[in-house]
């Protein structure tokens, strides 16, 4: 066990902690983001099992009547020009929203429900190895309660499953009316992937109308503007959500009329994650079995999907764009879903992982996925989700190949960057340079998880 990089990493994890949620970052992102508060809860439950839960309460506060997580719970406390687009900018006071909690309108990748059986995982492992020396969130990590006993977790495990079961029915119906087993997207940031080079032939096709002006506050956060979206695509992103808002947040008028709708392999892919994850919650806590029957078919309709968009040229799983009726061919990150949502192509798709065209490009300073493949033309290596290595992905990666060898080099290699490059956002993945925000909270959260699987 490293205690030095594990204090350190427990440490942004408390300086980011408002009390009770966790800012993504300390000044770039000061609200509760949503798949980032799922992996931050992954980190917590090895300093505090309570504490954990805690996180993911306080974002399903957010959860939206239809059952949607957005993907910004705002701190009424920060001032409005802490962060843009701020809450008024969503126009979200519509039926659907949660009435005592600003939010954002639109949501990403649900993590969640990994993160509570994770958080589960942790507590049943504690109380069986309680004091065990160096291992963590054991008798050294603090008293009984930073545990969790038994009847607490299942406690918080009932109260949380119902929640997260309406999120997963939400994305199961008003996000995929087809059944195809493929979540639509209506925006980039839905993805959590932003400014990927999967969405520039969308993107590039929204043509921008009577925008509200705006000023910009990411690009005051990081030392080079470069390194995060263009001006352009910042007016396109403005621009769906001002559609998004004008549609009261309808999903059936979004689905019919809106001009930016994706089927995300890899937010459908976590979905499958997910509901594998949730099926086991389900069966612990003795769930309805209509109930599981439900979640076992999105699971497995949604593995069946993400396997049905290899692309034997590229070997990658490719996203839809539904408006077009194309594949989107491009060599990024996300076209690992099949190893996320398990399936026959994994041997596949860690040989292409570990190929030349990712991890394995001689010229990467560790052997772990860029954002964007350098073989690919829109790779940019300070560019966001153009190229940088985004340790949190590595992690999403590391978690789905189990006991597989390529996890042990990938663990090893991530944990060699967070070493050098610190907590950071995301990561010049030639030189190694940190880049974005440091002190990134899910990027301490994961390091945690990977020092204590050593
Ligand atoms: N990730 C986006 C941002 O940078 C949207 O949440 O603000």
């Amino acid at each position: 066990m490293d205690e030095r990089l594990w204090s350190a990493a427990a440490a942004v994890l408390t300086g980011n902690d408002a009390g009770g949620w966790t800012r993504a970052a300390p000044q770039l992102y000061p609200h509760q983001w949503s798949w980032d508060s799922a992996f931050v809860a992954v980190g917590w439950a090895h300093l505090s099992v309570p504490r954990a839960l805690t996180e993911l309460r306080s974002l399903f506060a957010g959860q939206w009547a239809n059952g949607m997580v957005p993907h910004i719970v705002y701190d009424p406390a920060a001032p409005a020009e802490a962060y843009f687009p701020d809450a008024a900018r969503w126009g979200t006071g519509v039926a659907a929203a949660a009435p005592d909690r600003p939010t954002s309108g639109i949501c990403q990748p649900p993590v969640h429900a990994l993160a509570l059986a994770h958080i589960a995982e942790v507590a049943d492992r504690a109380r069986g190895s309680a004091g065990r020396p160096g291992v963590p969130n054991s008798g050294a990590a603090g008293p009984a309660g930073a545990r969790g006993d038994a009847e607490a977790v299942d406690a918080a495990l009932t109260e949380l499953y119902p929640k997260v079961l309406a999120w997963h029915r939400y994305l199961a119906t008003e996000r995929d009316p087809q059944g195809s087993g493929l979540v639509s997207i209506y925006h980039p940031w839905e993805s959590g992937t932003d400014n990927s080079p999967r969405f520039d032939v969308a993107l590039a096709r929204v043509e921008v109308g009577d925008l509200p002006p705006y000023r910009r506050r990411d690009t005051g956060h990081v030392a080079d503007p470069a390194q995060r979206p263009s001006d352009t695509e910042y007016d396109r992103y403005l621009w769906l959500v001002e559609l998004l808002r004008r549609a009261g947040y309808a999903d059936d008028r979004i689905a019919a009329t809106h001009p930016f709708v994706l089927k995300d392999v890899l937010f459908s892919a976590i979905l499958v994650a997910a509901n594998d994850a949730l099926g086991r919650i389900a069966a612990r806590i003795g769930a309805p079995a209509a109930d599981r029957a439900a979640i076992a078919g999105w699971r497995d309709r949604g593995r069946a999907a993400v396997d049905a968009c290899w692309d034997p040229r590229l070997r990658l799983c490719l996203d839809q764009d539904v408006r077009a009726a194309t594949p989107v061919r491009c060599r990024t990150v996300a076209g690992f879903a099949g190893l996320v949502a398990g399936g026959d192509r994994r041997s596949e798709l860690v040989a292409e992982l570990t190929s030349p065209r990712f991890a394995g490009d001689p010229r990467m300073r560790w052997p772990v996925p860029p954002s964007t493949s350098p073989a690919d033309p829109a790779f940019r290596p300070r560019t966001y989700w153009r190229g940088p290595s985004w340790p949190v992905l590595g992690w999403l990666l590391w978690r789905s190949l189990g006991e597989h060898p390529a996890a042990a080099a990938l663990r090893a290699a991530s944990l060699e960057q967070v070493r050098t490059a610190g907590f950071a956002e995301y990561v010049e993945p030639f030189t190694g340079e940190p880049l974005g925000s440091p002190d990134q909270s899910w990027t301490a959260a994961v390091t945690l998880d990977w020092l204590a699987a050593g």
